[in-house]
């Protein structure tokens, strides 16, 4: 088909075609698409300077842009999707991707019988990986990181939050923050494959308190709020804190979390995760983004975190690896709670970069539609990030951040289990 000469042609960089199923999880209704996930079939989508300017059906792109479905022309790149499955990256929201060492010794105790808390009350736990942290250059803890970012990306991610909290002292949390924040530069590098992932960086100085400060752990809360929080602003777009019996109490948390706020930062909380800590009830109170595990969070605290939009982030991972019931997504979903999916990728709690690990464990033991997991691991995972005007559903205007899948419906997702379906993935 010619080029109708009374259509505006769109301006174009990128078109990408023969999408066999484009699962756009638009939030505002497209005429094309049909379901929940606003799934469009024989799709097409264009991009200029990084960003969704169209997306419709295959046939109706071709007088837009370009004659030639296989040949690139006008300046405008084809990519020819082969029939895939298309969705919007993954988002991981929550990960603690920055450490070294490894903790599988005290894994195998845990399956053993020792609790997690019983571990770090042994000064083990988040202890063990802080001494291994500290005793690590930042080149050796780049790489590390640098490489399980590369294999997140592999499993369809195109979106890591990263969090510090293996530091604990100025040095090495300024020293995390420092890495998490050039991991997106590092991945243009020609090392990698030229697709990036984009890192959002958060502060968690208040993971645990070090064994330096074991006996005035005030002096540590102290050293959180009037050195590290103000001296890393500009370098943290969130600020976190473990809200939990063996890490920080309610008072302390709130403490922290206020001052953060007042410094700018965002805020996220390790809420209700191994017992009733009131964390999800601060989350509401102080307008944090997300409350993150929520195991023990009561109905009167999600109701109050609905009030004011938290959203309540659920890591399976934890649940797998702790063999602690799975929350049933249902109590956070019915009462009309954004959930966000997402690995919780650390050395104790879930050593998993797969997000597709954490949808078909969602999808299995947490009782979510496949439809509830695909939103929760992509547009709600936005959501945890505050960056949901920006990415997490393939809409016009948004970035383009893209997963292709090896399957020809999406409906596989879930259903085989165990192997990795995503082909791989783009970012503009
Ligand atoms: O999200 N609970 C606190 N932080 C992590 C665990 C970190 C660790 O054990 O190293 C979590 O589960
Ligand atoms: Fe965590």
């Amino acid at each position: 088909m010619m080029p109708d000469p009374s259509q505006p042609r769109i301006q174009a960089s990128t078109v990408i075609r023969n999408i066999g199923q484009l699962i756009t999880v638009a939030q505002q209704p497209l005429p094309e698409a049909s379901g929940p996930l606003q799934v469009i079939l024989d799709a097409a989508l264009a991009v200029h300077g990084g960003k969704i300017v169209w997306i419709g059906h295959d046939d109706d792109a071709e007088p837009l842009f370009q004659h030639d479905a296989t040949a690139p022309k006008d300046g405008i790149t084809i990519v020819d999707a082969q029939r895939a499955v298309v969705t919007p990256g993954l988002v991981d929201s929550h990960t603690h991707l920055v450490f070294a060492g490894d903790r599988a010794e005290e894994f195998h105790l845990r399956r053993a019988g020792v609790s997690y808390g019983e571990l770090l009350a042994q000064g083990r736990g988040i202890l063990t990986t802080m001494k291994a942290t500290r005793g690590t250059d930042t080149e050796t803890l780049t790489e590390l990181a640098q490489s399980r970012l590369n294999t997140m990306r592999t499993y369809g991610t195109t979106t890591v939050e990263v969090k510090t909290g293996y530091g604990l002292d100025v040095i090495t949390e300024e020293t995390c923050l420092r890495i998490i924040n050039n991991l997106n530069a590092l991945e243009a590098t020609p090392t990698y494959s030229h697709d990036r992932v984009r890192v959002v960086p958060t502060f968690l100085g208040a993971h645990t308190v070090p064994p330096e400060y074991r006996e005035q752990r005030g002096a540590y809360i102290d050293l959180v709020v009037e050195i590290m929080l103000p001296s890393f602003v500009g370098l943290a777009r969130f600020c976190d804190v473990f809200c939990e019996r063996e890490a920080f109490t309610l008072e302390e948390s709130r403490r922290i979390l206020t001052h953060a706020k007042e410094l700018g930062y965002l805020l996220k909380i390790h809420a209700d995760q191994l017992s009733p800590s009131g964390g999800a009830k601060l989350a509401a109170e102080l307008g944090a983004i997300s409350a993150d595990h929520l195991d023990y969070a009561s109905d009167a605290d999600l109701d109050a975190m609905y009030e004011v939009g938290v959203v309540a982030t659920l890591l399976p991972g934890c649940s797998y690896t702790l063999r602690s019931p799975y929350p049933s997504a249902r109590r956070f979903i019915d009462r009309g709670l954004h959930v966000a999916l997402a690995t919780d990728f650390n050395p104790g709690t879930s050593y998993c970069e797969n997000m597709q690990m954490m949808l078909e464990l969602a999808m299995s033991s947490m009782g979510m539609s496949l439809e509830e997991a695909l939103a929760a691991a992509t547009i709600n995972g936005a959501r945890a990030l505050a960056l949901q005007n920006e990415i997490g559903s393939i809409e016009v205007g948004k970035r383009c951040e893209l997963a292709f899948w090896s399957i020809s419906d999406y409906h596989e997702i879930g259903y085989h289990f165990g192997v990795n379906l995503i082909q791989s993935v783009l970012v503009k």
